[in-house]
């Protein structure tokens, strides 16, 4: 498997074996970093991490896995460059392809990503817009393969907001290896059509489902995963909040939720996750809404089903195996 130069904008542009590939490589540099094996297969190489957008995870899974890889990397945050003020995309990505072997962009439109990849020489990471997040897929995948020792036949149930980054990224994902899907929403809260069309076209290939359901116990009925995320996402306006909870708020996922799947049900949500009042958004919506939680519940998220901490650490792993597979 050839995948040197190749960019990484959405899992679309992957074929099933190459997603597996990356994942069986993903798989391989986190038994070696386990055993303490050095795996510096990009010695001497830079990776420049754009960030339009805040960032826990994604930015510590390029930054130490480029360490591990032997690489260099630059963060250039929200404020500090001048991207998007005194420099156009185009021209950002010409400068940093003199300098870099390699470009990460976390930000807004899904066609910023594909303009600078357009315009840069070296190969284009996508670490999250508005429209898709496949570094999490790669991850997340890792994750219920690592627990359930398969991906095919495997039903993965989202809960929330269906029609933004998340719902849409993993319903590609399930798709291409495929795992039956359900994206469980409210009305107008699913992908949209032309991406759901192209994802029932894969999924006749491979084997996978795509349903849509605005019932969630029903949905959850034969979950083996019940994955969600938060239901204001990063730039979207404060003032939908009240719409989206009263929206959303049937779709939590909480013990009656869960109560409702496999026994064997894992509990997954990308992070960050409102489940208590422990941060400064959690407790003022939670106040305002008299909430003790958002999208789930304290109680699955710190129970035995959650492995939402071990599917964060694979953030760095596939992050890992993209690079060292791209370069
Ligand atoms: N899941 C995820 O992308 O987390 P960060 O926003 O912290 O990078
Ligand atoms: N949907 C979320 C995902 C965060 C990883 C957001 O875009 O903010």
């Amino acid at each position: 498997m050839n995948l040197k130069g190749r960019d990484f904008l959405t899992l679309r542009d992957f074929t099933t074996e190459e997603i597996t590939a990356l994942l069986d490589l993903a798989a391989d540099l986190k038994k070696k970093k386990q055993e303490q094996i050095p795996h510096r297969l990009c010695e001497g190489k830079n990776v420049a991490l754009i960030f339009e957008k805040t960032s826990t995870r994604t930015r510590c899974a390029f930054e130490v896995a480029a360490n591990d890889l032997g690489m260099g990397s630059t963060y250039l945050g929200p404020t500090g460059s001048q991207i998007g003020v005194k420099e156009s995309i185009p021209d950002t990505a010409r400068v940093l392809s003199q300098m870099f072997d390699a470009i990460e962009y976390r930000g807004f439109g899904q066609s910023i990503v594909e303009e600078l990849a357009e315009y840069a020489d070296v190969p284009v990471y996508n670490g999250l817009t508005d429209e898709f997040h496949p570094t999490q897929i790669l991850a997340d995948m890792l994750t219920i393969r690592e627990h359930f020792g398969k991906l095919a036949g495997i039903h993965l149930v989202y809960m929330g907001d269906a029609r933004f980054n998340m719902g849409r990224s993993l319903m590609i994902g399930c798709a291409k290896l495929g795992l039956n899907f359900t994206a469980c929403a409210p009305e107008n809260y699913f992908p949209d059509a032309a991406l759901t069309a192209e994802c029932q076209k894969i999924a006749a290939e491979t084997g996978a489902s795509i349903v849509f359901s605005s019932d969630p116990k029903t949905a959850v009925q034969d979950a083996d995963v019940i994955y969600t995320d938060i239901w204001v996402s990063m730039g979207e306006p404060e003032e939908i909040w009240e719409e989206r909870i009263r929206l959303m708020k049937p779709f939590q996922v909480n013990k009656e939720l869960m109560a409702c799947a496999k026994d064997t049900c894992i509990f997954m949500h990308c992070l960050p996750s409102y489940h208590d009042h422990n941060t400064k958004i959690g407790k003022e919506v939670g106040e305002k809404y008299g909430l003790d939680a958002l999208e789930v519940t304290d109680d699955v998220f710190e129970g035995p089903q959650s492995v939402v901490f071990e599917e964060a650490g694979n953030r760095m792993h596939t992050i890992k195996a993209v690079m060292a597979a791209t370069l």
